[in-house]
């Protein structure tokens, strides 16, 4: 990578560390000089995160975001352990996945609970303890491309990540004045699932996949970089973003070719195909 990031000095909380994009958050994290507070409900997940990693630059904290308590000890573990927070990554969500029809309300509220109420419990801790240092901070919400589209079975989890990007432009708002900015990340389709796919997910990215502009799923690490980049002094004229890290998903169509053919005859004046008819 030409890029290279030094956050030595800084703590960062990472929320949903445990797997998937968050784990590599913290890695990448880690690698540029953080320190970093890894947090997840998962234990076991959280313990592999952080094997192998230096014990005096990571340290990790088992907490359920979607509760006051939860978010207050892991800003408290960052502050207790590290005595400061710069950077606080709200990675954490659910996205379980039923029709309209079919959805329970235990599930949406769950839903809401951890990509909604958790995120706003989460920044309101960070947010209040980089407040409390004066030294202004980072925080970084986490959206998806699904909010922007009727996707079947999405209406619980892309409404909540349409929440967020919602929150994230007002506490971008009024966290400005501490000098704390507030962006929100909305990744495309990235390579984060088990391996071997079940057999109908398989069928369905199978069938995706190669309508993407990219052709391709993204992978955690090119999430991670943008994370890292708007953690870093290069963004620090950017707040209340939402930033599409999806491979072109969101505005168009994978495209092969080289011309676009258009022999539409009402256009002939135009492109200077036209020899008789209708005036100029
Ligand atoms: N992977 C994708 O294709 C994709 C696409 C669009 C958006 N996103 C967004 O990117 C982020 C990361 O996605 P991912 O695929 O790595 O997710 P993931 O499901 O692999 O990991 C999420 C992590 O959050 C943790 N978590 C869930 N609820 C929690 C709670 N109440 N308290 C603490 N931890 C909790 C889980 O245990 C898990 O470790 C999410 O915000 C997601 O909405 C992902």
């Amino acid at each position: 990578m030409n890029v290279a990031f030094d956050f030595s000095g800084q703590v960062a909380v990472v929320t949903g560390a445990a797997r998937g994009v968050g784990r590599t958050i913290v890695e990448r994290l880690v690698d540029a000089g953080a320190t970093v507070l890894a947090t997840d409900r998962d234990a076991e997940g959280l313990a592999a995160t952080v094997a192998g990693m230096p014990a005096d630059q990571v340290g990790s904290v088992v907490a359920d975001i979607a509760t006051p308590e939860g978010a207050s000890a892991i800003v408290g573990a960052a502050i207790d352990r590290y005595g400061r927070l710069d950077l606080c990554v709200n990675n954490a969500a659910v996205a379980p996945h039923a029709t309209l029809l079919d959805e329970r309300v235990e599930v949406w509220d769950t839903v809401y609970g951890v990509n909604c109420r958790g995120t706003f419990l989460v920044t309101q801790a960070a947010a209040r303890a980089m407040i409390a240092a004066g030294n202004g901070g980072r925080i970084v919400t986490f959206s998806s491309g699904v909010s922007k589209r009727g996707s079947a079975g999405a209406a619980c989890y892309a409404s909540s990540r349409a929440a967020v990007e919602s929150f994230t432009r007002v506490a971008a708002v009024e966290l400005a004045q501490y000098g704390i900015l507030v962006n929100c990340v909305s990744p495309g389709l990235i390579d984060t699932q088990p391996k071997p796919l079940p057999p109908r997910m398989a069928e369905a990215l199978g069938r995706r996949i190669p309508t993407m502009p990219m052709a391709r799923a993204g992978e955690p690490d090119e999430v991670a970089s943008v994370v890292l980049f708007l953690a870093s002094d290069a963004a620090s004229f950017l707040t209340g973003a939402v930033i599409d890290v999806d491979g072109g998903t969101g505005v168009g169509v994978r495209f092969e070719g080289t011309s676009v053919p258009d022999d539409d005859p009402r256009y002939d004046w135009v492109t200077g195909r036209a020899t008789t008819g209708v005036a100029t």
